[in-house]
């Protein structure tokens, strides 16, 4: 099995997050998804264009190109792309001449959701994650920005679906009241196809903390759940005593197979009185300090079950990574059929 993410085709039949929706505007710009450069803008209708960010004429950068009239300009010789990617100028042919065929450029699938754009560079084989409350009217959502982790996605899942550090990594936020011991983990099927484990946690409430929570008191008591979304979604939900409820999204791109791109969203069920930029700065602190640990692991976590070892706590990272390892073996034929 090859688990380099970048070489093993699986991979892109995923939806990836590249861009909170208002990044992206009408002038190009680029991101990198499994190793490929894409050129995205946003077309004069509305819907964002994505395609590789190399030009088919000489392989100049699309992404330091210009869109004019909704069209997007090479830098190098001015070829001209229309929104399906179809080339329609080649400014150096005589008047009457169509570009070469071969000219056209290939346009990834690309949609928007969560306030977030997502991407898909090859076919996509399964749905964008559900989060239900998107729908519903007594919760907000509060997007965060799209940052750079030196770190592999594959690490970030893990360390998502992983509670025990807690009280070493997360001292400095919410940790420190936290038992190092995990009582025992029951997988199940969580809603929206989510699959994870529930269980309860003491939380360090102080400062930062008491703004996401609602509440005063030094020590919180949270029940949770924990579930993935392959390839690598993650989402935890919080609910308090006092009928709030925290959903966090943690979303991971692979940029490469040791780069990645994070966004979290939130979405919550208060009475909207704390402002969002002082809600997700706690969340904010405790990604940073994952940051920190998961920058300081090289390499990509081994996916086979042999090489790391694990203990009972980790039964979700480990249930985890067998499916991943089973939806990446998927053939090209299933995976097809189940996006339809
Ligand atoms: S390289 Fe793009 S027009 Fe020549
Ligand atoms: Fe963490």
């Amino acid at each position: 099995m090859n688990e380099i993410l970048c070489q093993n085709d699986a991979f892109t039949s995923a939806w990836y997050v590249v861009a909170r929706s208002i990044e992206v505007g009408a002038a190009p710009s680029k991101v990198t998804v499994l190793a490929r450069d894409v050129v995205l803008y946003r077309s004069a209708d509305g819907p964002v264009v994505a395609a590789p960010d190399r030009c088919p004429h000489r392989e100049a950068p699309l992404s330091l190109g210009t869109v004019q009239a909704g069209c997007l300009v090479c830098p190098y010789h001015g070829w001209t792309f229309g929104e399906d990617g179809k080339c329609i100028d080649v400014p150096s042919s005589s008047e009457g001449v169509p570009p070469p065929p071969r000219a056209h450029l290939q346009t990834y699938h690309v949609t928007e959701q969560y306030g977030l754009v997502w991407l898909c560079i090859g076919e996509p084989a399964d749905p964008i994650p559900t989060i239900v409350q998107e729908a519903d009217a007594t919760f907000r959502r509060i997007n965060t920005p799209v940052e750079v982790w030196a770190t592999s996605a594959t690490r970030m899942a893990d360390n998502f679906l992983d509670i025990t550090h807690f009280p070493y990594v997360h001292v400095g936020t919410f940790g420190r009241a936290q038992d190092t011991r995990v009582p025992k983990i029951e997988l199940k099927p969580l809603d929206e196809g989510w699959y994870g484990y529930e269980y309860e946690v003491l939380a360090n409430n102080s400062d930062l903390g008491s703004l996401a929570s609602g509440q005063t008191a030094g020590v919180v008591e949270r029940a949770m759940s924990t579930g993935f979304n392959l390839p690598f979604n993650v989402r935890s939900n919080i609910y308090y005593g006092t009928g709030l409820t925290h959903i966090i999204l943690m979303l991971s791109t692979p940029i490469d197979d040791v780069t990645s791109y994070f966004t979290f969203v939130i979405w919550r069920n208060d009475d909207f009185s704390v402002s969002a930029e002082e809600v997700i700065r706690f969340d904010l602190a405790i990604g940073a300090e994952d940051k920190r640990m998961l920058e300081l692991v090289p390499g990509v976590l081994p996916l086979d079950q042999t090489s790391v070892v694990s203990v009972q706590a980790d039964k979700c990272s480990v249930e985890w990574r067998r499916r991943l390892i089973e939806w990446m073996n998927r053939p090209p034929a299933v995976r097809l059929e189940r996006a339809g």
